[in-house]
C-alpha cells in the first residue's frame, strides 16, 4: 500500500458531506424565513408547520402530515398509533439505524429481526413468512440509503395478515417504487429531517405521513400530550412537536430539494460509470422501476476497512451506515442472537463503505474519489 509520504498533498480535501457549501448557497434565503418565524413569535404548532405539513403529504403523494420532533419521534408514534405496545412484536430488517429498532423498544414491544437481500440492502420479502410470529403487531420497512424496499411483496403479505406496514422514509424521502413516492406506500410513513438528510432542518425534526384520517389525528393527539382538545388528555402523550424556526428552513430546503435530488442522481450515475470500470468493487444498484436518492452513495468492497483508511489519508471522507447489525447490538443481547443469523446484514456491515455524496459535489471531485479507490485496489 502507498506510504503516507507518497500521498499527493496538493489535492484539496473531499469531504463526505459538505452542508457549508449547501447554507452558502440559500443562507440568504434561510435567515430571511428564520427572521419571519421571530417576527411572529409563534414558536410551536404554528403557519410553518402546518404550511410544511400540507407541502410534505403533497410531495408524498398522501393526504396528511404530522410534524414532530424527530424521525424516531415518528416511528414511536406512528407504531403506538397503530396499536404496538408493551409485548408485542415488531418485523424490522436487521441492517438500519438502531433508531428503526429502538422506537420499537420504546414501546415496550420486541423487534424480531428480517435478514435483507444482498444487492439492495433492503428487507427481503422472503423472509416475512418465515419470522412472522402470532404476537406480531406491525411490519416496519426501511428505505435504506435512498432506496424503496420491494414492497409489493411485502404489502400483499401484510395484507394477508392484516398487519399494519409503516415505512421508515428517513433516508428516501422523494424516492419512489413503480411510480408511487415511498411515504404513501404503507399505513404511514415515518421521515427524519436530521440535518444531514436529504431534506435536513438545523436541528433535529420529523414527520409522520399517512393516508388516514385516523391515524394522522391519533398521531396529533399523541405528539402533544394526548389532548384530543386542549386540556383535555384521553390517553398519556408526548411532547413531540415539530417548531416553526426548523418548519420553516425546511420549507426553503423544500423548494430545492428536486434539484438536488438531480444533483444526487447525476452525481450517482457518473461514481457508478467510472467505478464499472473497476473489479472488486460493487456499486449501488437500483432497479427497475425505483427510482433511487442517494441519500447515500454506497459501494461494497471486501477491503472496506482498509480502504476506508486508505481514504482518509489522503483527505476523502467516507463513511460506514452501519457497522453493526442490529441483532449484534449490546442493546438486543438479551434477545440471545448470534453471529451467523442474519448472514447479509453481517456481511454488508462489513463491507458497506459510502463515498462523498452532496448536490454540490463536483466532477472532478468525483474523478479524485474514484482514482483513490483504483489506486487502493491496485496496491
Ligand atoms: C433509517 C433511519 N431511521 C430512523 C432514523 C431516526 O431519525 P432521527 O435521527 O431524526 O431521530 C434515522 C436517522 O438518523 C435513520 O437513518
Amino acid at each position: 500500500m502507498t506510504s503516507q509520504s507518497q500521498i499527493p498533498s496538493f489535492s484539496p480535501p473531499v469531504p463526505q458531506l459538505d452542508l457549508a457549501a449547501q447554507y452558502a448557497a440559500i443562507g440568504g434565503e434561510i435567515r430571511t424565513a428564520v427572521e419571519r418565524v421571530l417576527a411572529s413569535q409563534q414558536f410551536v404548532l404554528g403557519r410553518e408547520g402546518a404550511a410544511l405539513e400540507a407541502e410534505i403529504a403533497s410531495l408524498c403523494g398522501v393526504a396528511h402530515g404530522v410534524g414532530v420532533a424527530s424521525g424516531t419521534d415518528a416511528l414511536i408514534l406512528a407504531l403506538r398509533a397503530c396499536g404496538v405496545r408493551t409485548g408485542d412484536e415488531v418485523l424490522v430488517p436487521a441492517f438500519t439505524f438502531v433508531a428503526t429498532g429502538s422506537a420499537v423498544s420504546a414501546l415496550g414491544a420486541k423487534p424480531v429481526f428480517a435478514d435483507i437481500r444482498p444487492e439492495t440492502y433492503n428487507i427481503d420479502p422472503a423472509e416475512l413468512e418465515r419470522r412472522v410470529t402470532p404476537r406480531m403487531r406491525a411490519i416496519v420497512v426501511v428505505h435504506l440509503y435512498g432506496l424503496s424496499a420491494d414492497m409489493d411483496p411485502i404489502l400483499a403479505f401484510a395484507k394477508a395478515r392484516k398487519l399494519p406496514v409503516i415505512e421508515d422514509n428517513a433516508q428516501a424521502i422523494g424516492a419512489s417504487y413503480k411510480g408511487r413516492r415511498t411515504g404513501s406506500l404503507g399505513d404511514a410513513a415515518c421521515i427524519s429531517f436530521y440535518p444531514t438528510k436529504n431534506l435536513g432542518a438545523y436541528g433535529d425534526a420529523g414527520m409522520v405521513v399517512s393516508n388516514s384520517p385516523e391515524l394522522a389525528e391519533r398521531i396529533r393527539t399523541l405528539r402533544n400530550h394526548g389532548q384530543a382538545t386542549k386540556y383535555l388528555s384521553n390517553e398519556p402523550g408526548w411532547n413531540s412537536r415539530l417548531d416553526e424556526i426548523q418548519a420553516a428552513i425546511l420549507r426553503v430546503k423544500l423548494r430545492h430539494l428536486s434539484n438536488w435530488q438531480r444533483a444526487r442522481q447525476s452525481h450517482a450515475a457518473e461514481y457508478s460509470r467510472l467505478l464499472s470500470q473497476i473489479p472488486g468493487v460493487m456499486p449501488p444498484l437500483a432497479p427497475e422501476g425505483y427510482e433511487h436518492v442517494y441519500h447515500q452513495y454506497t459501494i461494497r468492497i471486501e477491503q472496506r476497512d482498509a480502504l476506508h483508511k486508505f481514504l482518509s489519508e489522503r483527505k476523502i471522507g467516507s463513511a460506514v451506515y452501519y457497522p453493526h447489525p442490529l441483532h449484534l447490538q449490546p442493546l438486543y443481547a438479551s434477545l440471545g442472537h448470534k453471529p451467523g443469523n442474519f448472514p447479509h446484514s453481517e456481511r454488508a456491515a462489513q463491507e458497506v463503505l459510502s463515498l462523498p455524496m452532496y448536490p454540490e459535489l463536483r466532477q472532478e471531485q468525483i474523478a479524485r474519489v474514484v482514482e483513490a479507490v483504483a489506486e487502493f485496489l491496485k496496491c
